[in-house]
């Protein structure tokens, strides 16, 4: 028998990874837990298991499972396995994929189109059988930032690009300047807000972005471009926004309107007054799902590339955390 597996999901429904990944690796054990859940299959033989492939990991499990070789996320982000207090020292991988990369690229281009085409505006006009025109800035008037410009935001880039937006890119290290007008590390954020009228953040959650995306941060976007006022976009992690601050902003008018598929809690809590927001759109965390009848492959040939003595792909960086 060859080494085992465990898929330990939080939240996230384990049944079907685990269906892709027994017809994959037949010839494997595979142990199944999803959070709060019992586990599935023989707990005896746990000490076989030496991949772990997990969504929200929580610590007993990772306790659990002292023969690690090799932990892979089930998603592009591992702020989740990276923020446990006890983690092995084996490589973790991260998920690079076109089909979650093409998901991510429709949520943002729909997502700015709809800004852009004043979307929630006409909405409400037509709830109240309005027919009222807006101006209508054309996309080659309106700049698209990216905070975080990596695997999942570049071919969003590309498509915006394409549709005529002018793009400019925030990244932790320097990128070369193409045809992105590129800014990194905080000595240049101010410079890259400043001539943002779409902000689109695409940044994995870590030590230095959580609680980014403030009231301040927020109140250096351009404020004299063609859309009337800035726009917030959060697709990357709830963690590196400030809840409070993105209602203070959409409510005193420093956001025109805003986007949000992750928050700092999810579900977001009923009781949220962002549910109230008339300028906000909300998604629940569904900007790029992770779809197991696309992505089980690449782990299933990770692991059998691994054990032919390959290296690994899409590894996390420990020290940068992402
Ligand atoms: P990558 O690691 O490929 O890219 C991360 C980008 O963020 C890089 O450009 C990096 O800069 C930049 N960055 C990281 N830290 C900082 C910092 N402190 N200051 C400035 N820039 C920073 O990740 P992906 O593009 O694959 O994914 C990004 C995130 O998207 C994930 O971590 C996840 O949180 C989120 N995501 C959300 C999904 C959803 O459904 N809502 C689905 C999939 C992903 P540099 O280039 O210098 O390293
Ligand atoms: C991811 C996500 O990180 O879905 O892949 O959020």
């Amino acid at each position: 028998m060859k080494p085992a597996l465990f898929i330990a999901t939080g939240g996230w429904e384990p049944q079907s990874w685990a269906d892709r990944m027994h017809a994959l690796l037949p010839d494997r054990l595979i142990l199944v837990q999803k959070s709060g859940s019992a586990l599935q299959g023989p707990a005896e033989r746990i000490g076989e298991v030496q991949y772990l492939l997990t969504w929200r990991p929580w610590q007993e499990i990772i306790d659990a499972l002292p023969n690690l070789r090799a932990i892979f996320s089930l998603g592009a982000g591992v702020d989740s396995i990276m923020g446990l207090p006890r983690l092995p020292s084996c490589p973790i991988v991260r998920v690079v994929d076109p089909d979650l990369t093409s998901r991510m690229t429709e949520y943002v281009v729909w997502q700015v189109l709809h800004h852009l085409r004043h979307g929630l505006a006409y909405a409400g006009y037509q709830q109240g059988r309005e027919w009222r025109e807006l101006d209508q800035p054309a996309a080659r008037q309106v700049t698209v930032g990216f905070m975080g410009l990596g695997a999942i935001a570049r071919p969003a880039a590309d498509v915006l690009q394409r549709l005529g937006f002018p793009l400019r890119g925030w990244t932790r290290t320097p990128r070369a300047h193409g045809p992105i007008e590129m800014f990194h590390g905080p000595a240049e954020l101010d410079a890259f807000l400043a001539g943002t009228d779409i902000l689109v953040s695409l940044l994995p959650l870590s030590p230095e972005t959580r609680g980014l995306i403030d009231l301040p941060l927020l109140r250096k976007l351009r404020r004299t471009g063609a859309l009337g006022g800035p726009i917030l976009i959060n697709a990357g992690r709830g963690g590196s926004h400030v809840e409070a601050d993105i209602l203070t902003a959409l409510q005193d008018g420093t956001l025109a309107a805003a986007s949000l598929d992750v928050f700092a809690s999810e579900p977001l809590p009923a009781d949220s007054p962002l549910w109230a927001c008339a300028n906000l759109v909300i998604t629940p965390h569904v900007a790029a799902d992770s779809d197991p009848d696309a992505l089980a492959g690449q782990i299933a040939a990770q692991i059998e590339a691994f054990e032919r003595g390959e290296p690994l792909r899409n590894l996390v960086d420990r020290q940068r955390g992402y």
